[in-house]
């Protein structure tokens, strides 16, 4: 697939997915723009891109802050002429955010809920005219297979993400936007095997998925790059779960 002359915008993009979706749509020529909280990981992170001759930028940008959105998305507008795929990818999440709300202090749970929820909103609604004005795109959101049965906050934050999608997709379809969603199951991102107790992963591989093999970053970037493709050309709205099973299986 070309992406020559394409300009993707993708969140949280200094480690994790959010890289390796930043690599693969710059291998098909696309520009990428690393919109971080974490800018040194951003310029790093840009540094390996421009070494593998991708076109790319670091902009810093806390999704959360409306503001801080407007403004990396205007640069991104001013540098390489507009946006047309947006990845929601920036997240709270992991151990800190997977416990119950009566664990979870009040202003932790609006912090996931501003970045997890509102930050999707932030981009999207930033992103929306610059993407119309180019003829329309794709906006492809990162959920989770906690949203499935969204049992803690940061299932249901992840369960709003699935939420907006259907609602973004309607309401940017007359645009040619179309807007899906990735639920990912347990994926061996640094940070996920970092944080997690391995004890956890294996229960996850061997007794909740039904494809027992740790689920794999490009098994996540597979999927978007179908979905941003023209062979998604009739799919909009949907949230599709990449987990081996596991999110079926409770
Ligand atoms: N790794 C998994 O197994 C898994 C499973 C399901 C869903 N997810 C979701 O996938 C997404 C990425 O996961 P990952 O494992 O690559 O994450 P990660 O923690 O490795 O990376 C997240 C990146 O987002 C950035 N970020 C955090 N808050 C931000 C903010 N407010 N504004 C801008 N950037 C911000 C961080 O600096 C970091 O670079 C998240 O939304 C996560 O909830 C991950």
């Amino acid at each position: 697939m070309s992406l020559k002359n394409k300009v993707a915008f993708i969140t949280g993009g200094a480690i994790g997915f959010g890289y390796a979706f930043a690599e693969a749509l710059g291998r098909e020529g696309a520009s990428v723009v690393i919109a971080e909280i974490n800018i040194e990981g951003a310029n790093s992170a840009v540094a390996r891109l421009q070494d593998l001759g991708i076109s790319a930028i670091a902009l810093p940008c806390d999704v959360s802050d409306e503001e801080a959105v407007d403004t990396a998305i205007a640069k991104t507008i001013a540098e390489y002429g507009g946006i047309d795929i947006l990845i929601n990818n920036a997240g709270l999440h992991l151990t800190k955010y997977n416990l119950p709300f009566t664990t979870l202090t009040r202003s932790e749970v609006r912090a996931l809920f501003d970045v997890n929820v509102m930050g999707i909103v932030n981009c999207s609604v930033s992103a929306f005219e610059s993407m119309k004005s180019r003829g329309g795109g794709n906006i492809i959101n990162i959920s989770s297979m906690a949203g499935n049965m969204a049992s803690s906050p940061y299932g249901v934050s992840k369960m709003a993400v699935r939420g907006l999608t259907i609602a973004f997709a309607k309401e940017f379809a007359d645009a040619a936007i179309r807007v899906n969603a990735i639920a990912p199951g347990l994926m061996a991102t640094d940070s996920a095997m970092a944080d997690l107790p391995a004890a956890m992963v294996t229960s996850i591989i061997n007794d909740m998925q039904f494809i027992h093999r740790q689920g794999e970053v490009a098994d996540i970037v597979n999927m978007m790059m179908f979905l941003i493709s023209d062979k998604a050309s009739f799919i909009t709205g949907e949230t599709f779960k990449v987990s081996g099973g596991a999110a079926l299986s409770s």
